[in-house]
């Protein structure tokens, strides 16, 4: 029996655009997800898609149990925490001898083959490897995070599918080069001005601001997003965005201490789950076998 765990994320900028080969940056967030691995003789067909390809990915055969704190279908990486953490625990259980670049690269094949081919490495690289991470294509950047970096999540409650959402900005962007291309440019271009501006955080809110209604242009926004994001503003956060691939899920608003509660009692307002969360610098961890 192996036990491992991963953390969520939060895709600050640049989700969608990403996929185009834009940059975008994530960061881990403390909610985690638990996955214990056991040999077994026979094949048992997981719920999860994710892990049924990890299990045939590998070529194994087991059980796996997740103990999950992070909200499924919400924008914050629970796809990619239970990927990653399945395929480290059957690494382990299997003693098949990967190093962790190589699993963490397993994952990410494992995100695509469920994805239908269109997964970025954000979200699995994310949670491996923890902290704050700029990534372009093949190239990842860790990034130093701010300190006094004040984030509420808001979940709607409205639950959201990242494939579907994939393919509909697909679909949107073969139909409409000429209006899609440059929405994708302008998410990229931003994000690279929002890694300059981390220590700023009046002017990330901007940014946050700008980036939201990209990617409302986009196709990605939903209103129960877009109530929840002016409702933090009103209430005094820098900036809000949606996290993921947006059409439901989570926002995560930048604000001032001093305004946190009444940012968390906004998203109430709006019939939404506060999340507290904090950034998680260690990534996939083992745990200890219960
Ligand atoms: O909704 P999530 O947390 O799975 O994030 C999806 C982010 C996208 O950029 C839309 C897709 C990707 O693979 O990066």
């Amino acid at each position: 029996m192996a036990t491992w765990s991963a953390p969520g994320k939060l895709f600050l900028f640049g989700e969608h655009a990403v996929v185009y080969g834009k940059p975008g940056i994530a960061m881990a967030i403390k909610p985690r997800v638990q996955v214990t691995v056991h040999r077994s003789r026979y094949a048992q067909r997981p719920n999860s898609p994710y892990i049924a390809e990890c299990l045939d990915f590998l070529n194994v055969k087991g059980s796996v149990y997740v103990k999950s704190q992070l909200p499924s279908a919400s924008g914050l990486g629970s796809s990619a925490a239970v990927t990653v953490a399945t395929l480290f625990a059957i690494n382990d259980e299997f003693q098949l001898g990967y190093n962790k670049e190589e699993v963490t690269e397993f994952a990410h094949e494992v995100e695509k083959i469920t994805q239908k081919g269109r997964a970025s490495a954000t979200d699995t690289y994310v949670s491996a490897y923890g902290g704050m991470v700029l990534i372009r294509g093949d190239e990842k950047r860790r990034l130093i995070p701010p300190e006094n970096f004040s984030i509420v999540i808001g979940n709607t409650l409205v639950p959201h599918h990242t494939v579907d959402q994939v393919r509909k900005v697909a679909e949107f962007q073969k139909r409409s080069p000429a209006v899609a291309n440059p929405i994708l440019d302008a998410i990229g271009a931003l994000t690279m001005e929002a890694m300059h501006n981390f220590e700023n955080q009046h002017e990330l809110g901007i940014l946050m601001n700008r980036n939201q209604a990209l990617l409302n242009a986009l196709g990605a926004g939903h209103p129960a997003l877009s109530r929840m994001v002016l409702a933090a503003c009103s209430a005094g956060a820098y900036g809000a965005k949606l996290s993921g691939a947006g059409g439901g899920g989570c926002i995560w608003a930048l604000c001032p201490r001093t305004v946190r509660h009444r940012v968390i009692s906004a998203i109430e307002a709006c019939d939404g789950k506060p999340i507290p969360t904090e950034i998680d610098m260690e990534g996939v961890r083992k745990e200890r076998d219960q």
